[in-house]
Parts: C-alpha cells; structure tokens; sequence
C-alpha cells in the first residue's frame, strides 16, 4: 500500500534539492509525496542551521509534529518523524535527547541511506542517527531517475566548503568541498530537460569552486561545465549559485560575454564593505578586488544585474565599518540583496568573540534593508519600456496570473498569458515595484513562443542586447 512522505524545507536551494532526491530514493519504498504532514507516514524536517532562526523554527515546527504522532499512535497508526539537514549535522544525538520523539537524524551526506534507516528505525523503534562523510559520495548513490522539477529545475554540482568563513557553519555542516563529475551532472541535466526543464540552476555552496572531473579526466571549472550544458538542445537557460568572489576566475567571467544561454544575473555575496571586517570574516578579498569583479563582468556583459548577502554587526564592527557597507550597496547599485543580523553559530571562531548589544544589530539591519529596497526599487524601475523574456513558470495570486522569472532574477507578473506557462515569452515591462515588476506580452510576440525552439537563443541574444544599454546603470 502507497505510503504518505512529507518533507519540509528550511534555508538554501541545496536544501531543496536534497529534499527532491529525498523523495526519489524513498519511491521504490511505496512513498508518496504528501501535501501535507498530518496523514504521513514518513514526516522529514530538511533543516538549515546558518542561523538562530531557523535552528528554533525546527524545534517548534518539532512540537507540532509530536502531537499529530501521538494522536496517530492513539489511532494505532505509525508516524516516523526524522530531522535531516544542517541541523541533523551539527546537533546529532542532541536532537533525540531534546525531542526524544523523533526517530531518525541525518546529515544532508547521509540522504542514500534513508531506505535502510527508516527499516531500521521501524524494527527498533526510533534512534537511528547517521552523520558520516562517506567516503562514496552522495551522489553517485543517489537513484539515476529524478523527478521532473518543472520549467525551471536545480541541479546539485558540488556541495561542501573550504573557505572557513569565521561566522559561518556550513564547512562544519556540509563539510569539504566536493565537485560531481562533468558526465554525471550533464547526464543529469540532460534528464531535466527530457522532462520540460529550460532552465537549469547549478548549485553549490560555493559553486565557482567547481572542479568535477572531465571526460579526459583532467579537472574541469565551472565555465567548462556551462560551456557543455550549454550544448544542450532544449536547455535555454543557466545560471548558477552562490559564489565567492575568490573563485569568479578569468574563464567563468569571460563565458558570461561570449554565452548568451548563461543568465546575466550573479549572486555573489560580499558580506560586509568594510576591508576591516572582511579580514576579520576571513573573506580572502578586500572591497576594491570585489568591486573589480563586477566591473570586468559589466565589461564583458553590460546588462550583467547583481544581488549578495550581507551580514550586520559581526564582533567588532564599527559604526565607520557599516558605512562602508552602505557605500558598496550604493556603488553596485544591487538588482536585489540579502541581510542578516550576525548570528553566532556554536563552533565558528567569531562566536566566541565579544558580541555586539542587539539594538545595534537591529539598528544597522534597519538603515541597511531601507536602502537595499529603494535600490531594488530603482532596478526595477529601469526595466519599464524594456522587453525580456521571461520563464513563466508558476501560477499567480489572481485568476489568469502567470508568474515568471526575467533573466535578471525579477518576478514578472503576466495577466492573461495561460497559454504560455512553462514557456519563455517576450514581456514588455510596464510596472515595477520593489520586489517585482508586471508586463504584458507584445501583440508582436503573441504566438511566437521561444520556449523549445532553435530560435530561442537567438531570441534571447537580441532582448540581451537591446536590454544592455538601459540596464547597465542599474
Ligand atoms: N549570521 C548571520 N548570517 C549568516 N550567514 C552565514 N552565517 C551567518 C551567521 N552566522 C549569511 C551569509 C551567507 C548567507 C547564506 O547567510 O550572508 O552568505
Ligand atoms: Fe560559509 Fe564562507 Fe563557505 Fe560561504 S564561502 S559557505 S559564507 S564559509
């Protein structure tokens, strides 16, 4: 008899696809995805630890779950709860010993052995807990067959982090870095598209540092990775996240002007403008060499649109270190940004340093996300009158919307346009608003859909250049 899986996603993309390939190894059990983690059978938590936040939604969401076990248990029915993720990672057995009700931890490397701890924690009622770093990688073990994901797809290429940022978990979480193979990513991606994806983000979490091995067994980069997918019949759009600004090499900065398939949109946080602060975060860079990125980028590619994450009032941040910040969102002139207030993670060597009081933090994330919204807003201003294609993938809030994402990240709003979701269309931007912008589609470009056609590149090739000159001051 089918079974019932719910999985719930915290924090990044990788997590999100971690949870589809969760769904893909469990199938053969008999589990289905559910809506829903009321009628489950298998409730799975995918959590994220990066900050304080999202650590406690876990605890509580936790108590939730409890109740409807134990009034399944009442009912003579069975629900195992598990925790995978970050989470799982950093607390392990912490996780049962304070919620002594879940059956199963698991760490975001242990997902192909989800099928041998659910029989397990079935035989032995619970306290099945899994954190290595095997030595065969996750991927490799993972089932072939993935589900369909949609127009717009994820696609997991390297996972883990060398980079020791001192405020941040993720290389204790996630552990070292680890690129897949160049056949083993182009198999998959080749497998997404057959299944209607025409757009495809890579993920990593540091995704530059990309080097899988190649066909010819050397080691390949990230722009040789594109460069291949970008061969890919039917495959019509690329991106890829989330950089360092350490690893935006020569090759990777070029192929963003000389492949029009490669979406001119980059995510590549800098955290803090202050030189200071970024020494003390260990970000191997200083402002002027970030700064210097983006302008070799808006060299090659001038219409390139740019977003990153910031964090406020790490140990030792001055009142001069925040304006600085201030000034690097103003020079970029961000298509949209992240910020967070400093979150000290156990573990990490800025946690144990002498913290800033609270009000301060909140103060500086205050200051900080006006003036990244009024920069979102300019952004998206500059694009009324222009034409992009966009990827109308999803459903909007009123009957008849379509929503889609334009090459520079934006959400487009498209009223009346059902026949073209799934499809790249042409949309003329006539509206903008701070997190997104609304279009209509031209009469001229009625019918003639991009989407699954050879002339897609081309179409998107001319709305690129048509789009650089306006765009370029973002
Ligand atoms: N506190 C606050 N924000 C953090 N991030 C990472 N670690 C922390 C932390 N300890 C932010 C960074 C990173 C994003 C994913 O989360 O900005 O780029
Ligand atoms: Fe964390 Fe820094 Fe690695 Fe990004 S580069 S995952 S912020 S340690």
């Amino acid at each position: 008899m089918a079974k019932k899986l719910f999985i719930k996603t915290y924090g990044c993309q990788m997590n999100v696809y971690d949870s589809l390939r969760m769904q893909d190894v469990m199938k053969p059990l008999g589990y289905q995805p559910s809506e829903s983690f009321e009628d489950a059978d298998l409730v799975i938590l995918n959590t994220c630890h990066i900050r304080e936040k999202a650590e406690e939604k876990v605890y509580s969401e936790l108590g939730r779950i409890r109740q409807e076990k134990e009034k399944k248990a009442a009912e003579g029915d069975k629900m195992l709860i598990a925790v995978g993720g970050c989470v799982g990672q950093a607390e392990g057995e912490e996780i049962i010993k304070r919620a002594p009700f879940v059956d199963i931890v698991l760490g975001p490397q242990s997902y192909h052995q989800l099928p041998e701890m659910v029989t397990r924690a079935i035989r032995n009622n619970g306290g099945v807990v899994e954190l290595d770093f095997p030595a065969v990688q996750k991927f490799d073990l993972l089932p072939e067959e993935a589900s369909p994901q949609g127009a717009s797809a994820f696609l997991s290429v390297q996972e883990g982090c060398d980079k020791f940022c001192s405020f941040c978990v993720v290389p204790y979480t996630r552990g070292a870095e680890y690129s897949r193979s160049i056949n083993a990513i182009k198999s998959e991606a080749k497998k997404l598209v057959e299944r209607g994806s025409v757009e495809i983000m890579l993920l990593g979490q540091n995704v530059n540092a990309y080097h899988g091995e190649g066909p010819d067994g050397r080691s390949w980069s990230l722009a040789e990775l594109i460069a291949q997918l970008a061969k890919i019949d039917g495959l019509e759009r690329i991106r890829y996240t989330t950089s360092h600004p350490r690893d935006m090499s020569d090759d990777l900065i070029a192929i963003h002007g000389s492949e029009p398939k490669l979406m001119p949109y980059l995510h590549l946080p800098i955290q803090s403008g202050s030189d200071a602060v970024l020494k003390k975060m260990n970000r191997k860079h200083t402002a002027e060499f970030y700064l210097d990125i983006i302008a070799r980028l808006r060299a090659v590619r001038p219409d390139m649109a740019f977003s990153s994450d910031f964090i406020v009032g790490c140990p030792g941040e001055t009142d001069r270190d925040f304006e600085e910040t201030l000034k690097i969102v103003e020079q970029v002139g961000y298509a949209s940004a992240y910020s967070f207030k400093y979150s000290p993670r156990p573990g990490t060597p800025a946690a144990v340093e002498e913290q800033l009081p609270e009000a301060i933090k909140d103060e500086r994330l205050q200051r900080l996300q006006e003036l990244i919204r009024r920069k979102q807003l300019a952004f998206n201003e500059s694009c009324i009158g222009k034409t992009m294609t966009v990827l109308l993938d999803r459903d909007g809030k009123y009957d008849g919307q379509l929503v889609g994402r334009s090459p520079y990240m934006q959400s487009v709003h498209v009223m009346g346009a059902e026949e073209y979701r799934g499809q790249l269309v042409d949309v003329r931007i006539t509206e903008a608003y701070m997190s997104s912008v609304a279009g209509i589609i031209p009469a001229s470009s009625r019918g003639a859909i991009f989407a699954k056609t050879k002339d897609v590149s081309t179409g998107s090739q001319e709305i690129l250049r048509s789009n650089a000159s306006a765009l370029a001051a973002g």
